[in-house]
């Protein structure tokens, strides 16, 4: 059993072309009335029959622009992360999520680990993955289909000498404030399939405690602090806020 797939008219031709890991995790069947995976042929989307479509796609025309408009030296998250034109970090990303923060910390430079524990967020994020031309780069991105948090209990028990990263980057869902139709349609599929992040206190505890030298929060303007932990430092955006916690070494 795996999960509902439509493969429309146009896709039939062509579904040789998607990742055989991500076939084997589908099933060529699915209801009318059913959330579903879809190739039509050009794209491998998830459809939710009440939010509409969702794709990743790293090389969309939107990521593209963001990349070549950026300013590094000015990019509140580059900035949180401590990043430098001239070193090479690595930072792993514990909430994948849409992958877009982690792919843009990847064109920045930062070799980028990224943990997604929702199974078809999973798939669209390999899916994407596997369309990057990974030998045009000299960087890595990497997708682990695991709980973050299992990952940082293993590390922490490993109770290893130095830090297995530069730095750790979360933005976990946080419960929805009001019930609006304006929410944008993304969030609300990604809302649909894994909720708010009720556990989100834990990760941020478990990170500081890894030993990892930067750990660095995205946060609605004016939220309060996750597990009311106050950080080093906060970097400003007009909407959001990343807070930094500093791990100095003993
Ligand atoms: C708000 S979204 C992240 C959006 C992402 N920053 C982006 O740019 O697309 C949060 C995601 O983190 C994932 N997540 C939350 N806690 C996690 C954990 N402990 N391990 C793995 N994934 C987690 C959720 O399943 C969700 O997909």
């Amino acid at each position: 059993m795996g999960y509902p797939f439509e493969v429309t008219k146009k896709g039939h031709d062509n579904v040789s072309t998607l990742p055989s890991y991500i076939v084997s995790e589908l099933t060529d069947a699915y209801l009318e009335t059913e959330n579903r995976f879809v190739w039509d042929g050009k794209k491998f989307y998830w459809n939710d029959l009440e939010a509409g479509h969702l794709e990743i796609d790293f090389f969309s025309k939107k990521m593209r622009y963001r990349m070549q408009h950026i300013n590094k030296a000015q990019e509140p998250l580059l900035r949180a992360l401590g990043w430098k034109s001239t070193e090479q970090k690595s930072v792993l990303d514990m909430t994948a999520g849409l992958g877009r923060d982690a792919c843009m910390l990847f064109f920045a430079g930062f070799n980028v680990t990224m943990f997604e524990r929702n199974p078809i967020l999973q798939l669209l994020l390999a899916n994407a993955l596997s369309e990057l031309p990974s030998e045009d780069f000299s960087q890595q991105f990497i997708l682990e289909k695991e709980d973050s948090i299992v990952y940082l209990r293993r590390m922490i028990e490993l109770n290893l000498a130095a830090p297995f990263a530069d730095a750790i980057y979360m933005d976990p869902m946080y419960p929805e404030r009001k019930k609006s139709a304006l929410v944008k349609k993304e969030l609300r599929i990604i809302r649909n399939l894994v909720g708010a992040d009720l556990d989100s206190e834990s990760l941020l505890l478990m990170a500081i405690e890894s030993g990892v030298p930067r750990v660095v929060v995205k946060r609605p303007k004016g939220a309060t602090f996750v597990a009311d932990k106050r950080p080093n430092h906060s970097v400003e955006s007009p909407n959001t806020r990343f807070d930094v916690y500093l791990n100095h070494p003993l």
